[in-house]
C-alpha cells in the first residue's frame, strides 16, 4: 500500500496522562490508533485539534481535578473558536460516563479503559458531526473505498447516486473515516433523475450506495404516509415509464428489512439479483468484525428473501484471514458458502488499514495460510459461479441488449440474474429488452440464440 504524502495538515494530539503505568501504556497505544488518522502528538493542550485526558482514579479527588482541569481546557477551547476535540479516556471516564459530559459540555467524547480502540470511531464519528472528514493515510482512490460514481447515462443501463457514507464501523473497513455519515438524497431529487435517465433511452437504473438498503426518505406530499425505505423507493421509482429494471448495489444485512424483502416479491421491476456481502460464516469473526449480524441471522434474511423471489441470484464479498481466524472459522465460511450457493462473490484477504481497529488487533494470520484459504474459498465460488451459469441454459430469458458485441452481427446483453451474455441479432434492438434463449455458458458469460430468430428458422 502506498502512503498518502499530503498529510500537509497534521491534526495536532493533546494526551494528558495520569495515573499508573497501565495508562502510560494505552496512551501510547491511543497515539498509534490515531495516528494514521493524521494526529501527531505535540506537548500543549493550547491549539491542539484533539485533547485526551487519560485519567486515573486512585488518588483522593481525582475526578475534582479531572473537571478542573477541563474547565481550563474548556477555555482554551472557547479561544480557537470551538475547533477542538476534548475526550476524556481511563478510570474516571469510566466511573463517571455521561454525567462528565453534562458538568462539562466542553467534553464531546468519553471513553473507558481498554476502548482506546474505539477512539478512531469515535473521532470519526466527532469530526462528522461538525462536517469534517478525517484524512487518512490511504490512497484516496482506495481500493475499497471506490464506488462506481454516478453519471451520464451513456447506454441502456445507467448508475442512479442515492445514498453515501457510513455508519457501521466494520472493524476491517476504512470507509466510516474516509467517507461521511450515512446520509440518504431525498426522493424528489431521485425521481427527477430517474425520469430524466429514463427519456435519455435509460431502461434499466441501478441505485447506488455505500450501505443502499440504509436508504430512507419521507414521501412525496400527494403519497403522504411513513417515512419511505429503499423497498417503496424502488415501487415508485418502477412506475416511471421507461424504467423497466431496477437493481441496487451494495447493501448491509442489518439494513435488509421486510419491506425491502417484500419488495422483490411485488416488484417485477426489482431485478433478482442482490448483493448482500457476509465477509464470514463464523459469528465469532463477525463478532470481531463488528458486523451486527450472525451467519444464523444472515441465513434466515436470504430465507425470506428468496421465499418472496425464489429465483434471485445471490451474490457476496468475503474476507479471508481476519485477525484471529481459526482454521474451524474458515470451515464455516466454506459451510455457510456451500449452504447459500452463489451466483457470483468477491474475495479478499483482510489487509490491515492502518487506523482501523482490526489493525491492532492480536492473532494475525500468516499470510501463506491466508493464500491457501482464498485460494479453497474462490475455487468454491468458481464452481457455484459455473453451476449457476450453466443452470440457465436451455431456457429462454428476458435480456437487456446493452450494446454491439466483439464480432460483427454480435450484440451483447445482461439477464436478469446480472449475467453478461452474448447473441447475434439486428443493432436497432439495443436499449430493448428482448427474449434470449441461453445455449451456452461459461465462467462469466452465457452465449444465446435470439429467440425471434429461432422461431423463423
Ligand atoms: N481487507 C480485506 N478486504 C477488505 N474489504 C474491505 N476492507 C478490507 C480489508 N481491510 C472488502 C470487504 C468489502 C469489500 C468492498 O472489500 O469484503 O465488502
Ligand atoms: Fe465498510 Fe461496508 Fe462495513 Fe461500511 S458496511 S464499514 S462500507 S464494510
Amino acid at each position: 500500500m502506498s502512503v498518502q504524502t499530503s498529510q500537509n495538515t497534521p491534526k495536532r494530539l493533546f494526551i494528558k496522562t495520569y495515573g499508573c503505568q497501565m495508562n502510560v501504556y494505552d496512551s501510547e497505544r491511543m497515539r498509534d490508533v490515531l495516528r494514521p488518522l493524521g494526529y501527531q502528538p505535540v506537548d500543549t493542550a493550547e491549539n491542539a485539534d484533539l485533547v485526551v485526558l487519560n485519567t486515573c482514579h486512585i488518588r483522593e479527588k481525582a475526578t475534582e481535578k479531572v473537571y478542573s482541569e477541563l474547565g481550563q481546557i474548556k477555555k482554551m477551547k472557547e479561544a480557537a473558536g470551538g475547533k477542538m476535540t476534548v475526550a476524556v479516556a481511563g478510570c474516571v471516564a469510566q466511573a463517571e460516563g455521561a454525567e462528565i459530559m453534562r458538568r462539562q459540555p466542553a467534553v464531546d467524547l468519553v471513553l473507558g479503559p481498554q476502548a482506546y480502540h474505539k477512539l478512531p470511531e469515535m473521532v470519526a464519528r466527532a469530526s462528522r458531526a461538525v462536517g469534517e472528514r478525517l484524512e487518512t493515510e490511504f490512497e484516496t482512490l482506495e481500493k475499497f473505498d471506490a464506488l462506481p460514481k454516478a453519471r451520464e447515462a451513456d447506454g441502456p443501463s445507467a448508475f442512479l447516486s442515492v445514498q453515501e457514507g457510513c455508519d457501521k464501523f466494520c472493524t476491517f473497513c476504512v470507509v466510516p473515516y474516509t467517507r461521511g455519515a450515512e446520509l440518504s438524497r431525498p426522493v424528489d431529487a431521485i425521481v427527477a433523475e430517474a425520469r430524466s435517465l429514463a427519456s435519455q433511452g435509460v431502461r434499466e437504473i441501478t441505485l447506488l450506495g455505500q450501505n443502499v438498503n440504509a436508504w430512507h426518505g419521507a414521501p412525496p406530499e400527494i403519497e403522504g404516509g411513513n417515512e419511505w425505505s429503499l423497498g417503496q423507493l424502488a415501487r415508485h421509482l418502477s412506475k416511471i415509464g421507461g424504467i423497466e429494471r431496477i437493481r441496487y448495489t451494495t447493501s448491509h444485512p442489518r439494513d435488509m428489512d421486510d419491506d425491502l424483502i417484500a419488495a422483490h416479491g411485488d416488484t417485477p421491476e426489482l431485478m433478482p439479483f442482490l448483493h448482500l456481502p457476509v465477509q464470514s460464516g463464523s459469528n465469532r469473526i463477525l463478532k470481531a468484525m463488528n458486523r451486527d449480524h450472525t451467519a444464523e441471522s444472515y441465513l434466515d434474511s436470504l430465507r425470506r428473501i428468496r421465499e418472496a423471489r425464489p429465483d434471485i441470484a445471490l451474490a457476496s464479498d468475503f474476507i479471508v484471514g481476519f485477525p484471529g481466524e481459526s482454521d474451524q472459522d474458515f470451515e464455516d465460511t466454506m459451510n455457510l458458502v456451500r449452504e447459500v450457493g452463489y451466483a457470483i462473490a468477491y474475495s479478499f484477504k483482510y489487509s490491515p488499514r492502518p487506523g482501523t481497529p482490526a489493525a491492532d488487533m492480536f492473532g494475525h494470520v500468516p499470510e501463506e495460510v491466508k493464500d491457501e484459504r482464498l485460494q479453497r474459498l474462490q475455487a468454491l465460488l468458481r464452481e457455484q459461479q459455473g453451476e449457476f451459469n450453466a443452470s440457465k441454459i436451455g431456457e429462454t430469458i428476458p435480456v437487456l441488449v446493452t450494446g454491439k458485441g466483439r464480432n460483427p452481427g454480435q450484440m451483447h446483453g445482461r439477464s436478469p440474474w446480472m449475467q453478461a451474455i452474448h447473441f447475434d441479432a439486428p443493432d436497432h434492438l439495443i436499449g430493448q429488452i428482448v427474449d434470449v434463449k441461453v445455449v451456452g455458458a461459461t465462467l462469466n458469460s452465457l452465449t444465446g440464440e435470439y429467440a425471434t430468430a429461432v422461431e423463423a428458422a
